[in-house]
């Protein structure tokens, strides 16, 4: 399985992604609260690792209330379901990965071994996961030429995901192939998952990166530094709009405005088909503190005011197009959506 996610009898140990690349250490999660606050505080964070984490939190949950009241009532597993879906609620692989746990408690409920059955679907949930990340990619490296320079905005690898990586894993799969390959890592602010995470990973693998500030991208996009964009997603609506880390937008238009094909790489577990556009995908707001504090250090004055949103919507029209485990969706996105789900 992977490396910063460690299944354990007892507990599940994840590599704490705020302490990266400085130090790695990994954090022990037991209780239900220490997965909510694992995923709210983002020791876990992208997508498809926070839906595995909230899947493993469902299975611990069900566990420790077990083991304290003997039996769960319909209403113990509505709040173990809300605590956790209340985290992170632009992720769409957060309720992707609830409901399937929810089923598999309905299913399992009155069996006596309820609590190993919740675990197996949960290990299932990342399993998969990884194994979809790689068809991905490979599916994705297909598009990837011998010296291209790939721009990628936050962290979209395989600390993002139950391990391998969707944007990240495409251009980790096309150096397997031989292929050689630059990286350009926005910086990410405020977290600084690209300067961080994106950097950690690459530097690892052997692959050729650079880190620029956010700001940066039309100017190098107008230079001609730029071959395509790959990016990630937290939630792709039906008709192909968007959700992505903040600043996704921009890149996209500045791609839009000098051709630069714009590509988003995710799993059918990030499609959230309940919703014709992206104007009704939540969009998750953070403490503005986050935005004026990097770490514990203030850059600028405490009291001054800072505004967060942690994701914005990408509209389908500045999309080239998906790349999926089950292979690339090009416009119509609708329509194209829609079959990815029938085969
Ligand atoms: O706030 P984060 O770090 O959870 O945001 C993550 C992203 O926006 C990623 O690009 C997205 O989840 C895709 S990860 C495969």
């Amino acid at each position: 399985m992977s490396s910063h996610i460690i299944f354990r009898e007892d507990r599940i140990l994840v590599l704490d992604q705020r302490k990266l690349p400085f130090k790695e250490v990994f954090v022990p999660l037991i209780t239900l609260d220490d997965f909510v606050k694992a995923i709210n505080g983002m020791i876990v964070r992208g997508a498809p690792l926070i839906g595995i984490v909230s899947a493993y939190g469902f299975a611990f949950g069900v566990k420790e209330l077990l083991e304290k009241k003997g039996e769960l009532t319909k209403d113990d597993i509505k709040r173990i379901y809300s605590k956790l879906a209340k985290t992170r609620p632009t992720a769409h692989n957060l309720f992707w990965a609830l409901d399937k746990m929810k089923k598999g408690y309905e299913k399992h409920k009155d069996e006596r071994d309820l609590p190993r059955k919740l675990l197996e679907i949960a290990r299932f949930i990342h399993e998969e996961d990884i194994k979809n990340n790689i068809m991905l990619a490979e599916r994705g490296a297909e598009l990837v030429n011998d010296g291209d320079t790939i721009l990628s905005h936050c962290n979209a690898g395989e600390l993002a995901t139950g391990g391998y990586g969707t944007a990240l894993g495409i251009i980790r799969k096309a150096k397997e192939q031989g292929k050689r390959t630059k990286v350009i890592i926005t910086e990410t602010r405020p977290y600084f998952q690209g300067a961080r995470l994106s950097a950690y990973e690459l530097k690892k693998q052997g692959i050729n990166f650079e880190i620029v500030p956010d700001n940066h991208v039309g100017l190098l996009m107008k230079k001609g530094m730029i071959h395509k964009v790959i990016v990630g997603a937290d939630r792709v609506a039906l008709n192909g709009d968007t959700a992505n880390k903040v600043g996704t937008f921009m890149i996209a238009l500045c791609a839009k405005n000098e051709n630069v094909p714009f590509f988003v790489a995710c799993c059918l577990s990030t499609f959230d088909n309940s919703l014709p556009s992206g104007q009704s995908i939540p969009i998750e707001e953070r403490d503005g503190k986050e935005v004026i504090k990097i770490g514990k250090k203030y850059i600028t004055l405490k009291s001054y005011k800072a505004l967060y949103y942690s994701f914005d919507i990408t509209p389908n029209y500045l999309i080239s197009g998906f790349i999926t485990e089950k292979g690339v969706v090009v416009q119509p996105f609708t329509e194209n959506i829609r079959l990815l789900f029938k085969e």
